[in-house]
């Protein structure tokens, strides 16, 4: 499908980014780790060679380790020597606005000389206060460096010189209901809503920030997009990698925290709710609140039915032998930790009434697979029955977020020959077919909105708080249930988890 055919504005600059950030100064914590080698430093340097992380701006590492300046630099360039956009100039020109300040998360003056730190660089940099604050540490540091932060006037915005101050927060937003409401006081005893980004990077995908384009700048699915002509919707998040060097954070954690609290709750909304008036993060994020409202609880007496709970064993995952969950570096060799779990859910409202959501994600499966599949239903009576004895296979929308970035559509057509015969067949649009400008990966995505200050693809707290009261009463009731062991089911590694759900999975 050719999509210049389409649309000639794809490669506009405009279609590229809205208005150029200003200056700022980014302050991670964390940067001594995974995510700030990762993630996070490569994006900003990506955004740098694009000439859009603008001159003038700063990023200052923050972190326990005792390092200098030069330290950090070279830590950093070690990560990015294979980025695709290495080149040894352009790697002097960003490393002069890296920097590192060592510090104490609990400790007053560790913060006072940021404090100061900050002003120098303001100064030495020319910009007016921007400051965008990244909580990249793992989640029980987040509540003393907000206090801190707090404490200490950093999170204020500089109204005199009109300058900004965000705060970045990364899942998981708390462990259950209790604590992401006790996380969400102490971000807002100092630091305002507009001020706060709760990141959930499965938004920023290209292919799922379509998803709403696809229904609502469309107007032939829009009115089939309903219980009367969709029979059930699943959304799967499969992954073949296990839990690689994350067991301490995954033991505590489990899927239904790591995967579903968040990114699969997303895909839900954004499949499932209605349109809002206007393109506008707020609007958008209250039609997705009403969907995680209409959710129908759990009934807890009866989770078989609605619930499967798998963990990875010993298997062979891409030609290769694997260790199962049990034998992973930090995991308790006893673990009851849920590495794989599949459910139903309803979403109770006039639309969605009776159809069923089969949301799924899990680790160590056959490979790596995120889909979104609509499925029709059958045709209410087939005129070819007397003339084929194959059943007629419903039509099937498939929202294909990886590995292939594509919306696929299968329906009936007749298989060329003499006989009567169906074949089912897809047509394909692959997303960046003849696309020729720049592609943002997801964290590239995120940073620059929360730098020009656009909350689409954040979370807002109600959001967060509507899902926890979901999930919080399953998570009690499997971890709390004397048949604990019993509800979990053990599937090799390089399957498609337990066999009580593979039904409910995306997978052709
Ligand atoms: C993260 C989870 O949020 O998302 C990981 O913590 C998971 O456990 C990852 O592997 C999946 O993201 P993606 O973009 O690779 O599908």
């Amino acid at each position: 499908m050719k999509e210049k055919a389409i649309s000639g504005k794809i490669d506009t600059p405009s279609c590229i980014i809205e208005n150029m950030p200003e200056p700022c100064g980014i302050i991670i914590f964390g940067a001594s780790g995974d995510l700030t080698g990762r993630k996070i430093v490569p994006a900003l340097f990506r955004l740098y060679s694009h000439g859009i992380f603008q001159k003038g701006s700063f990023i200052l590492g923050c972190a326990r380790t005792d390092m200098d300046t030069d330290g950090f630099r070279d830590r950093m360039k070690s990560h990015l020597r294979n980025h695709p956009d290495f080149e040894e100039e352009k790697w002097n020109n960003f490393a002069n606005i890296l920097y590192y300040h060592p510090l104490h998360y609990q400790d007053k003056i560790s913060f006072m000389s940021l404090k100061d730190i900050l002003l120098e660089l303001d100064k030495r940099h020319g910009i007016k206060g921007n400051h965008l604050f990244y909580l990249a540490v793992p989640p029980q540091i987040y509540m003393p460096i907000i206090e801190q932060l707090g404490i200490n006037g950093l999170s204020r915005e500089n109204r005199e010189k009109d300058g900004w101050t965000r705060i970045v927060v990364e899942k998981p937003f708390g462990h259950d209901l209790q604590s992401a409401l006790e996380l969400d006081r102490i971000l807002h005893r100092h630091f305002k809503e507009h001020q706060i980004f709760r990141i959930d990077h499965y938004l920023a995908k290209e292919t799922v920030q379509s998803i709403l384009m696809f229904r609502f700048a469309n107007a032939i699915f829009e009115p089939i997009w309903n219980r009367r002509y969709i029979e059930a919707i699943k959304i799967s998040a499969l992954e073949s990698i296990g839990v690689e060097h994350r067991s301490g954070y995954y033991e505590q954690a489990g899927v239904i925290r790591d995967m579903f609290q968040n990114h699969m709750m997303q895909l839900l909304a954004l499949t499932a709710m209605e349109p809002p008036a206007e393109f506008k993060a707020d609007r958008v994020r209250d039609e997705k609140v009403k969907v995680y409202r209409a959710l129908r609880p759990f009934p807890v007496h009866d989770l078989n039915s609605y619930i499967v709970l798998g963990q990875y064993q010993r298997g062979e995952v891409g030609g290769k032998e694997v260790i199962g969950y049990r034998e992973e570096p930090g995991v308790n060799p006893d673990s009851l930790t849920p590495t794989f779990a599949s459910m139903k859910v309803f979403v109770d409202n006039w639309r969605w009434q009776g159809v069923p959501f089969y949301l799924s994600s899990g680790k160590r499966l056959s490979k790596k697979l995120t889909q979104i599949e609509i499925l029709f239903k059958h045709v209410p009576h087939s005129m070819f029955r007397h003339v084929i004895d194959e059943s007629i296979e419903q039509n099937r929308l498939t929202f294909c977020i990886y590995p292939e970035e594509k919306i696929s559509l299968r329906f009936q057509i007749k298989r060329p020959a003499a006989k009567v015969c169906l074949r089912s067949v897809a047509m394909d649009f692959h997303y960046l077919e003849d696309y020729t400008g720049p592609i943002f990966d997801a964290y590239e995505k995120v940073l620059l909105d929360c730098i020009l200050g656009d909350q689409m693809l954040f979370w807002r707290q109600d959001g967060v708080e509507q899902c926890w009261s979901f999930l919080t009463p399953i998570l009690e009731a499997c971890e709390t249930c004397s048949d604990r062991a019993q509800r979990l089911h053990f599937y090799p590694a390089g399957s498609w988890g337990p066999e009580q759900s593979i039904s409910w999975l995306a997978i052709d």
